[in-house]
C-alpha cells in the first residue's frame, strides 16, 4: 500500500468519525401561538448518525421539565415549573404534551439531544410560544334598528369580549372595506376579571344611499380576528323599507350631510369621548299622520256627497 492511500484511508477513517458524532435535530415542531386553556404537543426529532442517544431533554426559559434517557430504569421524568403542564400519558421519547395552557406557559422551549459516551455530543435547538386568549363568544353587534329608508343613519356597534391581545374589528358594507371616516374607534375596555386582556368595540356610522341597496338588501357584516389563530365574522342584513320612494340624493350632499351631523370628530383615529348624535331621521310617524288625514278627508267628502 502506498503512502499517498494509506493517507486517505486515514482521512476517510476520521471523517466517518466525524460524522458519527454529528447528531442533529431534524425537526422541532414548537407552535409560536398557542389557546389558553388548550394543550400543544411539543415535537423534536432527532437524526442520530449512528450514534446511541443518550438523553432528550426539555426546557422552559432554561428550566428542564422534562427528560427521556433510555437507559434509566424508567426513562421519562417531569419536573413541575409554573404553567407547564405535561400529560405524561400522551408524551413520549419525542412528543411532549402540554395541557391547561395558561399565561405562565409562554416562553423559550428548548429541546436537546444528547449522544451516549465516550463524546455525549449535545445539540439543542429552541423556539418561543405566546399564549393568547381568544374570545370566548361570537362578536356582538348592537344598535339596530327594525326598518331602514334611504337618508337614515346606520350607527351599529360590533363588540367582541375580552381578549389578549385584543381583537382585531373590521366593518364591511355589502363585503367592501368601509371608508376610515365612517368608522369611529376602536374602544378598549379593560376587563375587571382580567386585568391583561381587552374588549374591543368598533363603531360604523353611515348615511344610507340608494347605491347601498343591491336588490333591496344592505349587507354589513363585522369580522373579528387575532391572527393567527382566531377568524370569525357576524352579518346583518338590511331590507329595504317596503314604503322607501326616497330619491337617491347624490353621494356628495350625503357625504355633506353626515359633515354635518358628526362634525369632524369622525375622521380621527382614537375615540373622542362622548359624541354628539343626531336623531336617526325617521318618517314614520309622519307618514302615519298624513295618510291618517288623507283617510279622514275622505271620510268626510263621502258624508257630504
Ligand atoms: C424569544 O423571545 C425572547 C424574549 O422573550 C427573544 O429574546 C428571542 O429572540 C426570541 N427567540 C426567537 C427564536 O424568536
Ligand atoms: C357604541 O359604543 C360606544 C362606546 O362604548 C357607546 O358610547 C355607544 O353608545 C354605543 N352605541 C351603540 C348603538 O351601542
Amino acid at each position: 500500500m502506498s503512502g499517498r492511500s494509506v493517507v486517505l484511508l486515514l482521512v476517510i477513517f476520521l471523517l466517518r468519525q466525524e460524522s458519527a458524532r454529528s447528531i442533529r435535530i431534524t425537526d422541532l415542531t414548537v407552535p409560536s401561538h398557542v389557546v389558553e386553556g388548550g394543550s400543544v404537543l411539543l415535537e423534536c426529532h432527532n437524526d442520530l448518525e449512528g450514534e446511541m442517544l443518550y438523553s432528550i431533554k426539555w426546557y422552559k426559559d432554561n428550566r428542564e421539565f422534562y427528560r427521556y434517557v433510555p437507559s434509566n430504569v424508567n426513562p421519562f421524568s417531569y419536573f413541575r415549573l409554573p404553567g407547564v403542564n405535561v400529560d405524561e400519558k400522551d408524551s413520549s421519547s419525542n412528543v411532549v404534551k402540554l395541557v391547561n395552557l395558561s399565561p405562565e406557559t409562554a416562553g423559550r422551549y428548548r429541546c436537546e439531544v444528547s449522544g451516549e459516551g465516550p463524546y455525549f455530543v449535545t445539540v439543542s435547538d429552541e423556539k418561543n410560544i405566546t399564549v393568547h386568549l381568544l374570545p370566548y363568544k361570537h362578536p356582538q353587534v348592537t344598535g339596530f334598528r327594525d326598518e331602514y329608508k334611504v337618508g337614515d343613519i346606520v350607527a351599529v356597534n360590533c363588540s367582541s369580549s375580552m381578549s389578549r391581545p385584543h381583537t382585531q374589528l373590521k366593518w364591511l358594507i355589502n363585503d367592501q372595506p368601509v371608508l376610515r371616516k365612517y368608522i369611529t374607534g376602536p374602544w378598549y375596555r379593560i376587563s375587571r376579571k382580567r386585568p391583561d386582556a381587552k374588549e374591543t368595540i368598533l363603531q360604523l356610522r353611515f348615511i344610507i344611499t340608494n347605491e347601498h341597496f343591491r336588490d333591496g338588501i344592505l349587507q354589513l357584516k363585522c369580522q373579528a380576528s387575532i391572527a393567527p389563530l382566531y377568524q370569525e365574522e357576524v352579518v346583518h342584513h338590511i331590507v329595504r323599507a317596503e314604503d322607501d320612494v326616497t330619491d337617491s340624493k347624490p353621494v356628495q350632499v350625503v357625504e355633506e350631510e353626515l359633515d354635518e351631523v358628526f362634525g369632524h370628530e369622525r375622521a380621527f383615529l382614537e375615540p373622542v369621548g362622548e359624541i354628539p348624535m343626531a336623531e336617526p331621521q325617521n318618517d314614520h310617524g309622519n307618514i302615519l299622520h298624513k295618510s291618517l288625514a288623507a283617510g279622514i278627508s275622505f271620510i268626510l267628502m263621502q258624508v257630504f256627497l
